[in-house]
């Protein structure tokens, strides 16, 4: 290895170094959020036979709207839907904190939302999220939650 293939990874890894410093800085700022993702959770391919008695395909796909527009859902639960450490939890895992997971359950969740004391990191999910979808855009949203279990 000559002396200048040397010089030049050694300004390398000072370039690198100093790039990595500059992440550390930045996620010292916001510890608790990762970067936004931008993929958004598309609804499992259930069959119409498989969703709960009065959920149409139709309201799954206007669930999916309201999730990631006027629902704010994804602000704690993440564009897919799989959580944001610190803010919500996983929503696309069979594993339901909070009831049995079936529709009207996650209805119900919906409309209350979670206490900080129910909760199992302390955060508290305000009733319909904080937002102001109406009880049928409730059911809208919970149809696409529904349908993403794994
Ligand atoms: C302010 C942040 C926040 C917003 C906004 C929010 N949630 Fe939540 N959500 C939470 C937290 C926190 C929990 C409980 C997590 C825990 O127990 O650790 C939760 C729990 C849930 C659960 C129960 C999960 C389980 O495992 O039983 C569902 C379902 C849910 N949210 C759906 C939604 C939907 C749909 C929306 C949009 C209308 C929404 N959330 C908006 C923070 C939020």
């Amino acid at each position: 290895m000559t002396v200048r293939t040397l010089a030049s990874l050694t300004a390398l890894t000072i370039v690198f170094a100093a790039c990595g410093g500059g992440e550390q800085q930045q996620t010292d700022a916001t510890p608790e959020i990762p970067a936004p993702t931008t993929e958004m959770a598309t609804p499992a391919a259930m069959p119409t036979s498989q969703m709960p008695a009065g959920v149409t395909a139709e309201m799954v796909a206007e669930g999916n709207t309201l999730f990631h527009g006027a629902g704010i859902c994804m602000t704690c639960h993440g564009q897919d839907a799989k959580g944001v450490p610190g803010l919500g939890v996983n929503l696309t895992d069979q594993e339901w904190l909070h009831s049995d997971g079936s529709y009207e359950a996650i209805v119900n969740q919906i409309m209350k939302g979670v206490t900080a004391t129910e909760s199992k990191t302390g955060v508290a999910m305000p009733a319909k999220g904080g937002s102001a979808i109406t009880d049928e855009q409730v059911k809208a949203v919970a149809a696409y939650v529904y349908s993403l279990r794994g």
